[in-house]
């Protein structure tokens, strides 16, 4: 039993890729699922997907740096679902594959903002929502960027470390308050994510040793099914973990 039946899910980033594959899991689980994504016809082809199947799926679309977009995707939950159950921060941007001398405060503020500053203010308003029903699932994407330095550029890899920061710092502030925050790390993925590689920067040799690492490239559903287990009652004593999701490119 996964106890997810007639959950209020938020998935971000819900409109492509992992997000997709994650939103149409929960939805066959029989959640309700908000699906956020700044891309508005991914969102709504993916809520079409969800309803085709008998689910129940609402879009919420927008630019998650800013914070009217993230306090629009909490108020959806609550106000469409009557709660809000499990959350997902799962958008997310790559940067260029920059080194450290060569990255613009522009591309550090934008991957920043996206992929760690909108997935801690999404937990901040989505936390009383929690602690009020005294249990709550958050599930975050890091990346292998988020456990070394080799697997991305230097925006990219400092803000998936800090995701896995953010995961570990709510799953020992609440562990006795019923919520739990757990991770996954993907490895290369098949999804809409192309790596924006700057040819007059080192990202070409930079993505070159990426490429020779990951090893085989999984499929988004693959990750899907990590991120579904960790928000389930299956995972009811798993908090505050990053599970790989590598196919062993982290063991290595
Ligand atoms: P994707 O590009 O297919 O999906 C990302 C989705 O996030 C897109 O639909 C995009 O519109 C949305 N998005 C981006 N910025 C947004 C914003 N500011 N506001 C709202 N929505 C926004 O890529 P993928 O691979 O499915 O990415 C999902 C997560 O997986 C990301 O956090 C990424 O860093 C992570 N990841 C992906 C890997 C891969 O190999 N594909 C490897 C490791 C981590």
């Amino acid at each position: 039993m996964t106890g997810l039946a007639g959950n209020s899910v938020v998935v971000t980033g819900a409109g492509s890729g992992i997000g997709r594959a994650t939103a149409l899991r929960f939805a066959g689980e029989g959640a309700r699922v908000v699906v956020a994504d700044l891309n508005a016809e991914g969102a709504a082809a993916v809520v079409s997907e969800i309803e085709a199947a008998g689910g129940t799926a609402v879009a919420v679309t927008g630019d998650l740096s800013e914070p009217a977009v993230v306090d629009k995707v909490v108020a959806t939950a609550v106000d469409t679902f009557g709660g809000l159950d499990v959350l997902v921060n799962n958008a997310g941007i790559m940067d260029r594959m920059t080194a450290p001398a060569d990255v613009s405060d522009a591309e550090w503020e934008r991957v920043i903002r996206v992929n760690l500053t909108a997935p801690f203010q999404l937990t901040r308003a989505a936390l009383p929502h929690m602690l009020a029903k005294g249990k709550g699932a958050i599930v975050n994407t890091a990346s292998e960027a988020g456990l070394r330095g080799s697997a991305s550029g230097t925006a990219y890899t400092v803000s998936k470390h800090g995701i896995v920061g953010l995961t570990k710092s709510i799953a020992t502030m609440y562990r006795n308050a019923g919520i739990r925050a757990n991770a996954i790390a993907p490895g290369g993925t098949r999804t809409g994510m192309v790596p924006d590689v700057d040819p007059e920067s080192h990202g070409p040799a930079v993505l070159a040793a990426y490429m020779g690492n990951v090893g085989r490239v999984a499929d988004a559903d693959e990750q899907a099914a990590a991120i579904v287990f960790l928000a389930s009652d299956a995972a009811s004593n798993i908090n505050g973990v990053i599970l790989p999701v590598d196919n062993g490119w982290s063991a290595v």
